[in-house]
This record gives C-alpha cells, structure tokens and sequence, in this order.
C-alpha cells in the first residue's frame, strides 16, 4: 500500500465523516499521510490515483445518495488503484457495499477493504442520545480493526451474495428511477416555518446540492436527495417534514461546515 491516503467522505449528518475522520486518524497514527476531503466539493476525474483511496457515505434505502452514485460512475479508470470503502447505516444496508467494490472492480481498481458499520440512525428512528453515543463508540471499535486489517493487507471485504444482488438492484432502482418520482419529491419536501426563519442562509450553506437559495427566505430548487443535512442542522429548526420525527446531529455545525 501507498504512503498516501486520501479519503473522499459524502455525510448528510455527520455519521460517516466521524467514520472518516477517524479511519484517517489510525492512518496517519502509524506513519501513513492521510487526507478526508468532502465528495461533494471534488471532481472525481481529478483524484489522485498515486495514492490510496477510501470512499464513505451513508447508506440510503438500502442503496446511497444518487450523487454519490454518480461521483462514483464519474471516477477515472483506476489503473489498480487501491480502495478501500465504507458506509454507515442505522441497521442494515443489505450488503450493499459489496455490489459498490464489484462496480469499482470493473473500473479497474483493487479493492482492499469494504465494510459497512452500524451507526446511529438519522432518519426514522433516531434513538436518545446516550443510546447514540454508545453505538458510536462501540462502532469506533469495529473502524479501528478494519483499517489495522487494511494496514496488515487483509482488510475485510464485504462479499455479495443471491439475496444482496437482489436487494441491491431493487434498491438501485429505487434510488434512481423512484426517487425522481413528484410523488417521492412531495415526500421529501422540507416544509418551512417563517415565523421561525430568520434568512440567516445557514442551510444554503450546508447544502450539499447546491439546492437552496436565501431570497429573504429558502428557496428550494428541484435537487435534494433527502440527506437531511439542511433541516438537521438549521439553528431555528425551521425547517421540517411530514415524515421525520426528530432531527439527528453526529458532528456540531462548525464540523458540519467544514470545507476542503
Ligand atoms: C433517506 C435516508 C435513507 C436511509 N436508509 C437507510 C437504510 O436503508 N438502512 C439503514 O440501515 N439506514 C438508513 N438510513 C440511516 C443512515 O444510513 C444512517 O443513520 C447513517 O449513519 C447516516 O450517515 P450520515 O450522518 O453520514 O449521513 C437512511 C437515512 C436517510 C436519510
């Protein structure tokens, strides 16, 4: 493995730039130069291929963000770069990081690990505090012997199997095809409450998608993919939505903000 390591992380609420910022932390604590850079803010033709990479990003629906599934499309021919992938999910992405590493294989890189690890969930069913801060650390555990596995040259990799396949292509088509759908955008739609907003474009800033526009108020645009960033982080909780109880915060705003 390369001495470099640079680490490209999509994180709608701050699970799996935790995951990131720690799995670079292991590698640069045994003497290996490692960067985290956010996807959203990187074109994937531009990536280094002379140094190792790891990408990480939520699971959704049992699939990822589109985005991140286009940056992925977009990465370069690998050339046998070495790659190492990551999610985290609140109970199960039915293995779909697998299906990931064999759409990375086929580009030509070398998968060197590929693991997804449970984290707090952010949407649904978001548990109390104290439950989320002990899942956390428990998880951090697992992070920790999958990076000394890929120091060691035998990180995990997660294998496919019948019932992931299927899992995986239903989920890709959810998280193409469905999700374009004006039903599944009435779904997701933030609704704001004006007597709470104060324009202070905090969540124009955070989001990911460029989406947002501050014309006194938010004005939304036709690309969310739901990641729930925008109405976690909104400092008024301003913004909310049929189907979301509570709003789930791993990181504070400033880590939350953080540019490249
Ligand atoms: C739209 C959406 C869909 C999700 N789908 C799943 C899922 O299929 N399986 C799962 O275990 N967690 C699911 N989750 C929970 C997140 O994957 C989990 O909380 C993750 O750690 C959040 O990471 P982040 O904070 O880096 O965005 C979903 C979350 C969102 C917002």
């Amino acid at each position: 493995m390369t001495n470099s390591v640079n680490i490209y992380v999509f994180s709608g609420t701050g699970n799996t730039l935790i995951v990131a910022n720690k799995i670079s932390e292991i590698f640069n604590s045994n003497k290996y130069n490692s960067t985290v850079s956010k996807m959203e803010s990187i074109d994937p033709k531009q990536i280094d291929l002379n140094s190792a990479i790891g990408i990480g990003f939520t699971t959704a629906f049992w699939n990822t963000f589109p985005f991140v599934r286009t940056w992925i499309d977009n990465l370069p021919d690998g050339n046998g770069t070495e790659v190492f992938l990551f999610t985290t999910m609140g109970d199960s992405s039915c293995g779909m990081i697998a299906h990931i590493a064999k759409i990375l294989e086929k580009k030509n890189y070398k998968i060197i690990g590929a693991k997804g690890f449970i984290m707090p969930n952010n949407f649904l069913l978001v548990l109390k505090d104290k439950k989320n801060k002990e899942r956390i650390e428990k998880t951090l555990l697992k992070v920790e012997e999958y990076v000394k596995g890929i120091i060691n040259s035998n990180g995990y990799i997660r294998k496919t199997n019948f019932f992931s396949s299927i899992a995986f292509f239903f989920s890709s088509f959810v998280t193409t095809k469905l999700w374009n759908t004006k039903i599944a955008k009435r779904i997701m739609k933030f609704k704001l409450d004006k007597a709470k907003c104060i324009g202070c474009g905090m969540c124009a800033a955070l989001c990911p998608m460029e989406n947002i526009e501050i014309k006194n108020i938010p004005q939304f645009k036709d690309k969310c993919i739901f990641c729930l960033r925008c109405v976690s982080y909104c400092p008024k909780q301003a913004l909310s939505n049929k189907i979301l109880l509570k709003t789930y915060r791993a990181v504070n705003l400033k880590d939350m903000l953080w540019k490249n």
